[in-house]
């Protein structure tokens, strides 16, 4: 057995420690310019040579050679592996590590798995040197070979095994190639093809660098254009950037630019700005979210001009704000990706969007002007709902006011007219205002527990009163209700009578419920809890309230499940016999992964 440590576990270790108070502790720091220096720890010396940059979270020894980050220092100083600086780390910071004995199988999967990714890499990286089409194709996007080799960039053969025969005469076994979606099965039993052929090959590589997948573009318009890895015991889309490999090693994390493809960061890369990454053919999650956070002090975002990708900005940026980062938007020519504008115009002029690049909320304006006519008069009314909703989720009295002077300015509508508004609004509710408000950035709130302690009965009980109490919360029930199951069947029925008695009117009859419900099958006791109980919260923070009593009963569900997969999976390791770790365990462990880390982001919260 193994102890393995998740990964949201080391991502809030590298979060939260910093490099210059570690090393503190064993070095004497001093400032100089924008690093600190001091005496080597792991040479002699008399001068220090010893260097530690804050902003790179990095050291280095300009005599001895060492060098690293938090965790490889706390790895040579203490003497200790990954896992147990990681430990060591944890009680310094005060970080709870949870840890789990796993099966030592699962852990040599995974590294096999990175062992064929890597091999397949270098397979493809040959196949490029010596493939002149693909070279030319390249040549033609004004692609050198440095910057080939820097990406480690590929080519998969125009052939149907030549990557199956590689790896296996190299001893691969074709079911661990398999699983990582290198190779898939033919329709005989045992044959299998190559999944990636006549494409560029893009490897991804995460911050260990390790090859965790690859895409691969076609060198023409066949479709599908890309092809990329599927989700794997190393691979997970969302939880990946790529490019974010060089930007970890090589960028000072003052800037880091989101932008949409594969080839806009290389282009970018190769001409200069070396601090770009590409969500991988997805929306932006919020743990692709984080790593922006932790790499740049400030965000950017460069995609396309075309509608998807002004529906991709604004959705990047509500998953952004919601973890705190306000962005930034870089506007591209219509028609152009950040790879097209560079390779036309070159680095300065690229450099000179990024310093036009528009705050978010000026971005949101600027579309909007651009949807509607600001000569007709009820256009304008329209824009200006618009941007009140937007403003409306600014926090601070200060930003708020700036925003409205712009929109006065832009609309002719006086600056009270448009307080007002937001201020009143309209008074028929609106289901989308509601749900901006539910989402929005929000300052750090207790565990959820401490705040409510009887748990999910409790939070049932009184979501259903809520619920009875006023429309707007009823509707925000309902939503979570579609995306989580968070009553029981009890519940859920009460919870159905409920909708029916609100159809369209916006309070409902309290009585005719009461009586509904005692007709039904359904314990009186719990009606009557209903109805007689009271309800304890102070009504001017609802909005927390409310998303607190629905993450309790969230919680639990998701602890359930928890529990329910450890003991899954301690049956399958009691009874297996065989060496083998099969399918069904590894899906187990998978699923474990994405529970303990959902369950972490919702304590977070
Ligand atoms: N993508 C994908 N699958 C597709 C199309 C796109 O995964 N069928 C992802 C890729 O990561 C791609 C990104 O979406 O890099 C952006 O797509 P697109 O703008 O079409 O490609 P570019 O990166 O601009 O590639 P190119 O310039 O070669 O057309
Ligand atoms: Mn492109």
């Amino acid at each position: 057995m193994t102890i393995y440590i998740d990964n949201e576990t080391i991502e809030k270790i590298k979060d939260s420690g910093d490099i210059v108070d570690i090393v503190s502790d064993y070095v004497q720091l001093k400032r100089s310019g924008a690093n600190f220096v001091g005496l080597c720890p792991f040479h002699n010396e008399k001068t220090p040579s010893f260097t530690v940059s804050q902003s790179k979270q990095f050291f280095h020894c300009f005599g001895c050679g060492e060098s690293g980050d938090l965790i490889t220092f706390v790895m040579k100083r203490e003497n200790l592996d990954f896992t147990e600086a990681i430990k060591f780390l944890g009680e310094r910071l005060g970080i709870p590590i949870e840890s789990k004995e796993v099966d030592k199988k699962y852990i040599n999967e995974r590294e096999e798995a990175y062992r064929i990714n890597r091999e397949a890499a270098r397979f493809f990286y040959k196949n490029l040197t010596t493939n002149n089409n693909a070279l030319k194709y390249l040549k033609k996007r004004q692609i050198s070979a440095k910057t080939i080799r820097q990406f480690g960039l590929g080519f998969a053969q125009d052939n149907w095994e030549s990557l199956y025969n590689y790896l296996t005469k190299r001893g691969f076994k074709a079911e661990e190639i398999e699983k990582i979606g290198l190779i898939a099965k033919g329709s005989g039993n045992n044959s299998y093809y190559d999944r990636f052929r006549n494409r560029i090959i893009f490897p991804i590589i995460d911050t260990r660098s390790r090859v965790v997948g690859f895409g691969g573009r076609v060198l023409d318009d066949t479709m599908p254009k890309y092809l990329n890895s599927r989700d794997s015991i190393v691979f997970n889309k969302g939880r990946h950037l790529y490019g974010l490999n060089l930007v970890s090693k090589f960028s000072d994390r003052e800037k880091i630019l989101l932008v949409e493809g594969y080839m806009d960061v290389i282009s970018l890369y190769s001409r200069g700005i070396t601090y770009s990454v590409a969500s991988l053919g997805t929306a932006l999650t919020e743990e692709q979210g984080k790593l922006l956070r932790r790499y740049g002090k400030e965000v950017y975002i460069c995609f396309d001009s075309d509608t998807a990708g002004i529906k991709a900005s604004f959705k990047a940026i509500d998953v952004l704000l919601k973890i705190g980062v306000s962005p930034r938007i870089v506007l591209l020519p219509d028609n152009m990706d950040p790879d097209d504008y560079i390779n036309k115009y070159g680095l300065f002029e690229f450099e000179k969007l990024i310093n036009q690049s528009l705050h978010y909320i000026d971005y949101k304006i600027h579309v909007n002007k651009k949807k509607y006519d600001l000569n007709r008069p009820e256009d304008t009314i329209k824009f200006t709902k618009e941007i009140v909703k937007v403003i409306k989720s600014l926090k601070s009295p200060v930003e708020q006011d700036v925003f409205i002077k712009k929109i006065s300015q832009d609309t002719g509508i006086s600056k009270e007219a448009i307080e007002r508004e937001i201020r009143e609004g309209s008074s028929t509710y609106r289901r989308t205002d509601r749900k901006r408000k539910i989402n929005k950035d929000r300052p750090i709130i207790k565990p959820v527990q401490d705040r409510i302690s009887s748990g999910s009965k409790k939070a049932q009980l009184d979501l259903i009163r809520l619920a009875i109490d006023n429309r707007e919360y009823f509707e925000v029930i309902n939503e979570s209700l579609t995306n989580y199951n968070i009553f029981n069947q009890n519940y859920q029925k009460i919870f159905q009578l409920i909708e029916n008695e609100y159809e369209d009117k916006n309070s409902l009859d309290k009585d005719a419920l009461f009586d509904t419900l005692l007709r039904q099958d359904i314990d009186k006791k719990l009606v009557e809890a209903i109805f007689h109980g009271k309800l304890e919260y102070e009504p001017t923070d609802m909005e927390q309230v409310l998303s607190d009593l629905i993450n309790t009963i969230i919680l639990e569900r998701l602890e359930e499940a928890r529990k329910d997969i450890i003991k899954q999976i301690e049956d399958i390791e009691r009874k297996k016999s065989s060496d083998q770790i099969d399918d069904g365990l590894k899906k187990l462990f998978m699923r474990l992964t994405d529970i303990n880390e959902r369950i972490k982001l919702l304590r977070q919260e």
